[in-house]
């Protein structure tokens, strides 16, 4: 970007999906910028341009911002507290064993740095965490730097969506400040001074509002898909068709078509955990209302994953077990080789434990599949994954899969049925194609 107003001296603390598109996206607005990880491995191959993980249009940004010399990676958290005075944390936050949100990375990276800060600084938490958190690492990151009350510390929450992380970086819908004083408020306005000036939203609140701004954020959108998923086995039952009447609820403003897409529900590495999160955190408030709601958004999220098994096995004549099932996409959503929490893999694993042999394709996500379930089969292309298959299942909706040619299909496959778990395909020309054909939601 050009017209650069003012260039600041920025960090950023952990360069997975958030802070590797944070860090180029910081540098492309013109900022000198320096990103470390404890990945050793992964501080190297940003450094030399290469992304570690699939993100469209991320690694010629990447390139082009090592280029310009504003984009520098270390693994020296002195040399972090040196070069700036905003410091962005965006480590994960992982679910961990009984359901709460892990905070063990974020408070080791606090515990690294504060050490180094010695003269008055803005720490920025990025990463999505429990309303409370936030000031518990205020107090935290004080007591463990030299410079004591001169840091301060913001929350500015992330809402980008993988497969369009650049875009949401740099031309998010709004900007969430969680802020306890106007000096950091002003740094937070300098720092993304061009998208405000542009017209974003700016919104200034207190921490524990801008922690829960994400959180309920992610509520919201689960609940949306939960919903029209329930609407789904709703239309199932009467005769009604959920891809028609979601078109027709989307025409009414006050609730819109974004997320109302029904099929096999959401995964990855954000919507799920943050989902348990939320609900350990209103248990632990007594909150049984907020409780009860995310508890069965979840189960109605989770039946999606049963249900497509049940239809698979009910497809190839109530049993899977020697069956060859063709699966079409691994990743948790198109555009993206991110198989954390994957409907489509635990949908796999359903079916190989009833004994089925299941062949995966996706045209991103294989590596990233193969090593987190080694003992599926993965295949190069479409053709190679039905050769010989009794079921294809369609569980990731890239666009690829929609230019399939459902006449050639037919002919690699022992028998012609389909399975649409995500309502995209063209049901009308598979079945010309000769192919028996279910979708989730539609009779
Ligand atoms: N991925 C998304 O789409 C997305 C969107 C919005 C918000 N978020 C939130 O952002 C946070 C990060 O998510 P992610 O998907 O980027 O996770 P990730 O697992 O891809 O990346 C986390 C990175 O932090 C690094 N790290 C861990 N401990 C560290 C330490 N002490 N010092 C430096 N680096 C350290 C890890 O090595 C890793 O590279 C989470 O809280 C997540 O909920 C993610």
């Amino acid at each position: 970007m050009s017209g650069v107003r003012s260039r600041m001296r920025l960090t950023v603390i952990g360069i997975g999906y958030l802070g590797l598109t944070h860090a180029v996206c910081m540098a492309d607005l013109g900022h000198e910028v320096l990103a470390i990880d404890v990945d050793h491995d992964k501080i190297a191959k940003a450094a030399q341009g290469e992304v570690p993980f699939f993100e469209p249009g991320l690694e010629p940004l990447l390139r082009k911002n090592l280029e310009t010399g504003r984009l520098h990676f270390t693994t020296s958290y002195a040399e972090v507290a040196e070069f700036g005075d905003v410091h962005f944390l965006c480590v994960g936050t992982p679910e961990a064993a009984d359901g709460t949100a892990d905070l063990q990375y974020v408070n080791a990276a606090a515990d690294a740095l504060a050490p180094h800060l010695a003269t008055r600084c803005l720490v920025v938490g990025k990463s999505t965490v429990p309303a409370g958190t936030a000031r518990g690492l205020l107090e935290r990151i004080r007591a463990g730097a030299p410079a004591g009350d001169q840091v301060d510390l913001a929350w500015n929450p992330e809402f980008l969506r993988e497969g369009h992380a650049v875009q949401d970086t740099l031309r998010p819908d709004r900007f969430v400040f969680g802020v306890t004083s106007d000096w950091a408020e002003g740094l937070l306005s300098e720092v993304y001074d061009q998208p405000l000036a542009a017209g974003i939203p700016g919104l200034v609140m207190n921490l524990e509002t801008a922690e829960l701004v994400k959180v309920s954020a992610n509520a919201f959108l689960a609940t949306k898909i939960s919903f029209i998923n329930a609407m789904a086995d709703t239309c199932e039952a009467v005769g009604a068709d959920v891809v028609q009447l979601a078109e027709a609820l989307a025409h009414d403003e006050r609730i819109g078509g974004r997320s109302l897409v029904p099929g096999l529900g959401f995964g990855g590495g954000c919507l799920p955990k943050d989902i348990h999160a939320f609900r350990a955190t209103a248990m632990s408030l007594g909150l049984t209302s907020v409780v009860s709601l995310l508890s069965d958004v979840d189960a109605i999220n989770q039946g999606r994953r049963a249900q497509v098994a049940d239809m698979a096995r009910a497809a190839v004549g109530g049993t899977l077990a020697g069956k060859r099932v063709a699966v079409l996409g691994a990743a948790f959503k198109p555009n993206s080789d991110d198989v954390r929490d994957s409907p489509s893999l635990d949908v796999c694993e359903r079916l190989t434990r009833q004994g089925a042999i299941v062949s995966v394709h996706d045209p991103m996500a294989l590596p990233n599949a193969a090593r987190v379930k080694p003992a599926l089969r993965y295949a190069q292309s479409v053709s190679e994954a039905a050769e010989g298959a009794e079921l294809v299942l369609h569980l990731t909706e890239w666009a690829d899969y929609r230019a399939i040619d459902p006449f050639a299909l037919a002919k690699v496959v022992t028998q012609p049925i389909l399975i649409d778990a995500r309502c995209v395909l063209d049901a009308g020309l598979w079945r010309s194609a000769g192919w028996s054909v279910r979708v989730l939601g539609r009779r």
